[in-house]
């Protein structure tokens, strides 16, 4: 089956929002799970601040950061190294067939990654291959559709509309919060925990730097050049995209919420 496409790429924007991301916001449900000495594998680190944090809370445990794209891995290991975190293998693979023996982790992690590939639910075996009985497949997905915001400002339901048109084009499911328990259950786990959480976005600092990373990310990311490349639209509308989040940001009242599915898998 050919690959998908990742959506987002690696631009400064899209990193910069990836960088935010610590245990406390995008991984809270796993945390209990989490004890030192536990093998760790994460799939789809990006630039590495979620595996960092999970590395600290799992040490001496062995953990594994894996990825399809080498750059990016080079920029996790910056962030692991630079941070004095021991113990971590940085390995470039793909979900789909990881080059990994069976039952070889305690915890398989993956973060804003099924949402961007062609078989979710063959991933999701996949990183339940590679764990031990008795341990934890940890998942976590935004769903765009159930993305919510304050004040309705003229262009982000067009924003919205185009993103998960591009993304869906690149082979990815943009509404993938919701479907990570059946996802799960499809691939065959004994037992699945599924919750939600959410990123919520209101005050100024946090307004100010989701909309800056939205109007580059309309303009300057891969996503932007696809959905030109790909006749969806053009530098025009997409210019009108980056000034309607500007227009969100500035506003007081503004208020984001993007919605996450979670699941706990049990192998
Ligand atoms: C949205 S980023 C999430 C990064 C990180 N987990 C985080 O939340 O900060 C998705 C990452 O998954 C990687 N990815 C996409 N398809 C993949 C695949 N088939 N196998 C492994 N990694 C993949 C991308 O290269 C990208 O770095």
């Amino acid at each position: 089956m050919p690959d998908a496409i990742y959506t987002h790429g690696h631009h400064e924007s899209v990193l910069r929002s990836h960088r935010w991301r610590t245990a406390e916001n995008s991984a809270a449900h796993l945390l209990p799970r989490l004890r030192p000495g536990l093998s760790l594998l994460d799939v789809g680190c990006g630039p590495g601040t979620l595996t960092a944090d999970l590395a600290e809370r799992v040490a001496p445990g062995a953990v594994t950061a894996l990825d399809h794209a080498p750059g990016i891995l080079q920029e996790a290991r910056a962030t692991v190294e630079g941070r004095g975190v021991e113990g971590v293998d940085f390995r470039v693979g793909d979900v789909h067939a990881l080059d990994l023996p069976d039952a070889s982790f305690d915890v398989v992690h993956a973060h804003q990654v099924l949402q961007h590939v062609t078989d979710p639910v063959g991933a999701l075996r996949e990183m339940g291959r590679v764990c031990r009985p008795g341990g934890v497949v940890a998942v976590r997905e935004s769903d765009y559709a159930a993305m919510t915001w304050y004040p309705r400002v003229p262009g982000l339901d067009e924003w919205q509309a185009l993103y998960r048109r591009v993304a869906t084009e690149n082979g990815g499911e943009p509404d993938a919060g919701r479907r990570v328990s059946s996802w799960a259950r499809r691939a065959g786990f004994a037992e699945v925990t599924a919750t939600a959480s959410v990123w919520c976005f209101s005050s100024p600092e946090d307004r100010a730097w989701w909309s800056e990373s939205w109007a580059e990310r309309s303009t300057a990311s891969a996503f932007a050049r696809r959905a030109v490349d790909g006749g969806h639209a053009t530098p025009g509308d997409l210019a009108g995209l980056a000034a309607a989040w500007r227009a969100w940001g500035e506003r007081p009242d503004g208020w984001f919420t993007v919605l996450h599915g979670e699941a706990l898998c049990r192998p």
